[in-house]
């Protein structure tokens, strides 16, 4: 059963990264959800990780806000795709986690997106154009998905273009 194994350091992370969620169930892509943080809980986010990766994660999210150490921790774990997402919040309200989160050593990669929803909602589309490249199925709803977005900007563009 392969699935997207989605870890937020907080509960105060969750409205944000619900997005993340809503849009995996938009294309019926299977997933889990924890709340498990690098510093709180380390056994517990190291144990999840190889107990999700048994069950079959093939794509982890990491999401976390401040000194945002979470998806670097999980990367250090797993040799799966990590893709962080950086929550605002802080006295940095984001830049602070962006940073933290994409700034990786060489040879752990994580893939970070942008801060809060929009990087949530990415995190999502990321990890399912993983999956898509063993499953077809998958590949061709991302690629309509793409062809529903290009109608959404003709139909905006009819109501307020204007050109000469
Ligand atoms: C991080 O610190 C969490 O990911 C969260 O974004 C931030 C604040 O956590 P709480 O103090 O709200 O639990 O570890």
């Amino acid at each position: 059963m392969k699935f997207v194994s989605i870890i937020i350091g907080s509960k105060s992370d969750h409205e944000v990264m619900n997005e993340c969620v809503k849009t995996l169930d938009k294309f019926g892509v299977l997933h889990e959800l924890i709340i498990s943080s690098a510093h709180r809980s380390p056994q517990r986010t190291h144990d999840y990780i190889k107990e999700a990766e048994a069950k079959g994660a093939k794509v982890f999210v990491a999401a976390a806000g401040m000194a945002a150490h979470l998806a670097g921790a999980v990367a250090a774990n797993t040799t799966k795709p990590v893709i962080g997402v950086p929550m605002k919040g802080g006295a940095m309200d984001g830049m602070d986690a962006l940073l933290s989160t994409v700034q990786m050593p060489s040879g752990i990669p994580v893939a970070t997106v942008a801060i809060g929803k929009a990087g949530a909602v990415n995190a999502a589309y990321l990890a399912m154009q993983i999956l898509a490249l063993e499953d077809a199925d998958l590949e061709a709803k991302l690629k309509e998905d793409r062809i529903l977005k290009a109608k959404k900007v003709e139909i905006d563009s009819n109501e307020v273009e204007i050109r000469l």
